[in-house]
């Protein structure tokens, strides 16, 4: 069996944004008559439904918050501004840049991933090096990485991380942003310049804890619109959203029985509690270090309810919470591990609920304990 073959064999365990949800977007485009700008798939009323949901249309929401957000990113997008969303880690940055990219172009992969060792290379494009000793710099030797493609194309470019990638990397975007154009000088004559098609936008993620954006050019700065993207306000809305995920996950995991409710309201409070420095009865208490995200809930969520079933055969409960917690609470130094403790001793006791009981009997499970 060659490798390709093996490749596809396998289910992907999360497709792109316009696989996971081909259906949706078959259905708004068959009903879009509002305009659209040059060269994107879908109008900004339709691509705005994708990304918020519709009920009528039996479109799911998909991104939760304020939709005024959503309708400032597509604005953005449809001018020659790049759109840099920022924010704390796991407010869905990159979910939010994936479903922007499937909406607008039809294809989220043209994805950058920035780090600190990202090359022009894998931005821009490199070579076939046994094609390139053959026939020189020709188009066929042009490899095109996802840059190139996207301009070539007229698609939406992601870029993941941007201020993760060192500075002089970050400013290949320079001349793409601002005269939607790039040079590939190796290659003779009109093919050196490939000029950007119509559709063609970068959507770029940076979190605020790594590297803020002041380590951004400010040249590069004044090429995108900035748009915050915070974690999720409301007690109900979080947990309905971890809920919703976490079923899904389990579901893709093999683990039949849904979570908890209850235990998922304690998962959600606990959460919100370490990340805020306050209870939900208004008293002060030590935060975490640690970030404790909506998406770190919905993955905390997701291990609680694949230890339950795997190790006794039930919905996870709030003792498998406290051992999931460990892993997630004493990430960035032993301290928050201390602070967690404290958290199940000193204000558990007075909530009501046979949940919080089995959390602050189950602290003897934390590590150390
Ligand atoms: N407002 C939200 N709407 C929908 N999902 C959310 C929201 N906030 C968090 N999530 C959850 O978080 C996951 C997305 O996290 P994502 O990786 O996109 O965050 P991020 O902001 O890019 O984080 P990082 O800064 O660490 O890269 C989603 O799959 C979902 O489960
Ligand atoms: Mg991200």
């Amino acid at each position: 069996m060659s490798a390709a073959v093996e490749i596809s064999a396998g289910r992907a365990q999360r497709p792109p944004a316009e696989v996971r949800h081909a259906d949706e977007l078959a259905r708004l485009r068959a009903g879009d008559d509002a305009p659209r700008p040059p060269g994107w798939a879908l109008s900004l009323r339709a691509a705005r439904a994708f990304i918020v949901g519709d009920a009528k249309l039996g479109i799911t929401r998909k991104f939760v918050g304020d939709p005024s957000l959503i309708d400032r990113a597509l604005v953005s997008l449809a001018t020659s501004r790049g759109l840099l969303l920022v924010g704390e880690p796991g407010t869905a940055k990159s979910l939010l840049s994936e479903l922007l990219a499937a909406a607008v172009s039809g294809d989220s992969t043209l994805t950058i991933q920035g780090g600190a060792a990202t090359t022009e290379d894998q931005i821009k494009y490199s070579w076939n090096y046994a094609l390139l000793v053959s026939e020189g710099p020709t188009e066929r030797s042009l490899v095109p990485a996802p840059l190139l493609r996207g301009m070539a194309q007229g698609r939406t470019v992601r870029f993941e991380e941007i201020t993760r990638c060192p500075l002089e990397v970050q400013d290949c975007l320079l001349s793409p942003l601002s005269d939607r154009v790039m040079a590939v000088p190796e290659l003779p004559g009109e093919a050196g310049m490939v000029f950007a098609r119509d559709g063609f936008n970068i959507i770029a993620t940076a979190n605020t804890r790594d590297r803020g954006v002041n380590d951004m050019s400010s040249a590069l700065k004044r090429r995108f619109n900035f748009e915050t993207v915070f974690p999720i306000a409301d007690f109900d809305t979080e947990l309905s959203l971890v809920e919703s995920e976490a079923t899904e996950l389990l579901r893709r995991s093999g683990v039949t029985a849904p979570p908890r409710r209850d235990v998922l309201e304690v998962l959600v409070t606990t959460f919100r509690e370490l990340r805020t420095g306050r209870t939900a009865r208004g008293d002060e208490m030590e935060r975490l270090s640690a970030v404790m995200s909506t998406a770190e809930a919905v993955s905390v969520a997701h291990a609680v309810g694949l230890r339950g079933w795997f190790l006794h055969g039930a919905p996870g409960s709030a003792a498998d919470l406290v051992s999931c917690l460990a892993g997630t609470a004493a990430k960035d130094n032993a301290e928050d591990l201390a602070k967690l403790r404290r958290y199940l001793e000193q204000h558990t006791a007075w909530r009501t609920g046979p949940q919080w009981r089995d959390l602050r009997d189950a602290r003897r499970e934390l590590p150390g304990g």
